[in-house]
């Protein structure tokens, strides 16, 4: 007998911007997310003080007597934002960096709190992982194999899952998983083209939030955590801007739509395996930098002006932009129990 209150399985999209949760109760699905980033203070008592008196949650880190205050998350945006220092970010374009082996601690105490209450011995959790960018055969092998030692060390049972071809499970169950997937995120931009839910053709570009936020920055002068903060708040998409920062905005997002689109030209243009589809096929976008409004518009624009050689029965924005890629894990997770 299945406990119904226990997730049978759990979809964990590990992103460069935010980890996200899916787990299933009963009949409905339900998301966690933490932001992918902390913040490094050097300890006081009364730095500590005032964190616990503001309510912010923190980790006192003690190296050879050195201690300091981590402040992981959630929080660490806001904190980082009121200290005019940027957040540090276990992760970037997609992978954690080799350079900092601190990074997967912290990614695992993330982990590990998101899925507090849920795990247990065994638990199948498919997780995230990006594809390479186009072009070049980028080493993935040591990102999924530190992702994958992680959850063995929490007592799960680990699955990596394409996260183009999760975008796909979580929004194309009306075609028999037959489309294009694609998640807008912080590192990375992944597109996969499924073809009754296999995975047919995949690839990255190395273009996304980051690359906005980080591009703004060099012209404006102000940090990227702030630039990332007001685009989120306000930024949208079309032909007026009041402000410079909108309108800096604008020129890096059409760069990357740009880049996405001449990607996905050239991957199809140099493909010799992909299926004669029978029937236009939909095409999906998710991901957080996905979700200004007009961002469709624009990037269907952009689309049909290159003679994107697939027929395309619609572009669409999958329902729930910044939780499809965990919603597509724990759907893949589920079909195969
Ligand atoms: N409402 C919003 N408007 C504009 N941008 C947003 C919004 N919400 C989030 N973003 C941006 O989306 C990006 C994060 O998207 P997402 O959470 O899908 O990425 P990720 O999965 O963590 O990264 P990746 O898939 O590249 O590893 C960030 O650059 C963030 O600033
Ligand atoms: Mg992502």
């Amino acid at each position: 007998m299945k406990h119904s209150h226990n997730t049978p399985a759990i979809g964990l999209d590990v992103g460069t911007s935010r980890i996200v949760t899916a787990s299933r109760h009963e009949e409905d699905f339900q998301y966690r997310t933490q932001l992918n980033a902390f913040v490094t203070v050097p300890w006081s008592k009364m730095t500590e003080a005032s964190l616990k008196r503001e309510g912010v949650p923190y980790v006192v880190h003690s190296d050879n007597g050195d201690k300091s205050i981590i402040v992981p998350g959630n929080e660490s945006s806001r904190f980082a934002d009121l200290l005019q220092t940027e957040t540090r970010r276990p992760m970037t374009r997609g992978v954690l960096n080799p350079q900092e082996p601190a990074n997967a601690a912290m990614l695992k105490q993330l982990i590990e709190n998101l899925t507090a209450g849920e795990r247990r011995s065994g638990l199948p959790v498919y997780y995230s992982v990006p594809a390479a960018p186009l072009g070049a055969e980028e080493n993935l092998t040591y990102h999924e194999a530190t992702i994958a030692q992680i959850l063995r060390e929490l007592d799960c049972s680990p699955t990596p899952i394409n996260e183009g071809l999760a975008v796909v499970f979580s929004e194309l169950e009306d075609t028999n998983y037959s489309g294009i997937g694609i998640s807008f995120g912080g590192g990375l931009v992944n597109v996969c083209l499924s073809y009754l839910a296999v995975p047919v053709l995949s690839f990255s570009v190395p273009k996304a939030g980051d690359y906005i936020d980080s591009s703004a920055s060099t012209i404006t002068g102000e940090l990227s955590t702030r630039i990332r903060l007001e685009k989120e708040e306000s930024f949208y998409i079309n032909g007026h801007f009041s402000d410079k920062l909108h309108q800096v905005l604008n020129v890096y997002y059409d760069e990357m739509i740009r880049a996405v689109v001449a990607g996905l030209k050239d991957a199809f243009a140099n493909a010799r395996n992909i299926p004669k589809m029978g029937k236009p096929v939909p095409m999906v976008l998710s991901g957080g930098s996905a979700m200004p409004r007009g961002f469709r518009d624009r990037f269907e624009k952009l689309l049909k002006e290159s003679d994107f050689p697939l027929p395309l029965s619609e572009v669409r924005m999958a329902k729930s932009p910044l939780d499809a890629t965990a919603k597509g894990a724990l759907v893949a997770a589920l079909a195969e129990l």
